[in-house]
């Protein structure tokens, strides 16, 4: 299948807008935080000096404080709603103002596997990375608890997940709110969230607006506020993976902290152990109250390998539960619930950037027959439909945007044989 290869690069080349990859056209006209950085991998199967752009243009949108945006708005494009007029982000260039899952280290540590040894890129990007982490760790858990806050269900790139609709619906709806959606001009409404889920998105960014982006007036008094088991377990596996920088690069000076950061989110991870459901789960901070139930970002567990014996007894049970379910890898919300929905983004279809962290992580817990499934059947799923931005669980069919790069991108890898 060395034509669907080509056809991985070229869809990369097309949504190429000369130094950084857009995730796809119209409907994502911009650089996106975590597209970008799975899509640097897949480049760096073909095109190390292009995929170091990639990456030197996402360190390009790095705020003075650290934070790596969720949107770079290298060029004006009126396709996308909120652009960089709702925003204001006063930087240059122009960007949202908040983040993303912080994959990027990990990224990056990969690179130096496959053969980035130039220490001058590195330490650079190694300083650039330990920014990034530290805004986390000061912004998103102001008080030290070890568990990082999404301010905005944006953060957690999973937009609409179950996971936080509690939080979600406890927003008080303003009626008056006509939010301009260009989402779901390009994509079927029942692949998409809803106006209501719009309408809530944006009171939370109008918030924040009020408070002048003061992210500990945000984290105390913001309208959204929860710890995503996602950003938490993709967090400490980006420590940890910075740590082998740092011992790459002799960086002795950031051991300890580094140290810190990974005892402190390991550690704290039993907050999200949820013994109704026997297995990690979303943790609403403003409430204090676990979601009862499992989304694909609870079974990253083994990405960020934590967990003792028996919670990843549990988990595990979990997993085969649920990849009996499918022929395609994981859906993204727990298909035996009621919340789970087969078409809509982030309620239940599968997507290919999570079965390849989760690829990773059942390699971590010693399941390499689980991960080789899993790696096998999103090359197969992506064979039979095609390169869209996720898919159905039961029949494959893809949904959301088509020809798109991380799907491309994690083809690439998969095919090739890269890491795992
Ligand atoms: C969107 O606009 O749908 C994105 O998921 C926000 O990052």
């Amino acid at each position: 299948m060395k034509d669907l290869q080509n056809k991985a690069k070229n869809i990369i080349r097309n949504n190429s807008r000369g130094n950084f990859t857009i995730p796809c056209d119209t409907l994502y006209p911009f650089q996106w935080n975590w597209d970008s950085a799975f899509c640097a991998l897949g480049i760096f199967t073909y095109n190390k000096e292009r995929a170091l752009k990639e990456i030197d243009m996402l360190f390009n949108g790095q705020w003075e404080n650290g934070m790596i945006p969720q949107i770079i708005f290298h060029k004006n494009n009126s396709s996308y709603f909120p652009g960089p007029e709702i925003w204001q982000s006063n930087t240059n260039p122009p960007t949202s103002c908040i983040s993303q899952p912080p994959v990027i280290s990990t990224i990056i540590w990969y690179m130096l596997t496959l053969g980035l040894h130039d220490k001058n890129i590195l330490n650079d990007y190694f300083d650039k990375l330990m920014k990034y982490h530290k805004w986390y760790v000061n912004n998103r858990d102001p008080y030290k608890k070890g568990l990082l806050s999404i301010i905005h269900p944006w953060e957690s790139g999973r937009d609409n997940s179950p996971d936080w609709d509690d939080a979600i619906d406890a927003i008080d709806v303003n009626p008056f709110l006509n939010i301009p959606r260009k989402d779901n001009q390009h994509i079927d409404n029942e692949q998409r969230p809803t106006n209501d889920d719009y309408n809530r998105y944006m009171q939370i960014i109008y918030k924040c607006k009020d408070f002048d982006w003061d992210n500990k007036k945000i984290y105390d008094e913001g309208l959204f506020n929860v710890c995503d088991p996602g950003i938490q377990f993709i967090f400490i596996k980006a420590c940890k993976d910075l740590y082998k920088i740092a011992v790459y690069l002799n960086r002795e000076d950031t051991y300890s902290l580094l140290e810190e950061w990974i005892d402190l989110y390991n550690n704290n991870c039993d907050k999200l152990w949820n013994n109704k459901v026997n297995a990690y789960s979303s943790f609403n901070i403003k409430t204090g109250k676990l979601h009862d139930c499992i989304s694909c970002a609870s079974m990253l567990y083994g990405y960020a390998n934590v967990g003792n014996e028996d919670q990843r007894k549990y988990m595990l049970e979990h997993s085969k539960r649920i990849l009996h379910f499918t022929n395609y890898g994981f859906p993204s919300y727990d298909p035996h619930q009621k919340r789970f929905d087969n078409k809509k983004y982030w309620r239940g279809p599968i997507w290919c950037i999570i079965n390849f962290m989760l690829s990773i992580g059942f390699t971590n817990c010693n399941e390499s027959q689980l991960s080789n499934k899993i790696k096998s059947n999103t090359i197969k799923l992506i064979e039979q439909n095609g390169f869209f931005e996720y898919f159905d669980p039961h029949v494959g069919r893809g949904y959301g945007g088509e020809n798109f790069s991380w799907t491309a991108a994690i083809y690439l890898i998969f095919k090739n044989d890269l890491l795992i």
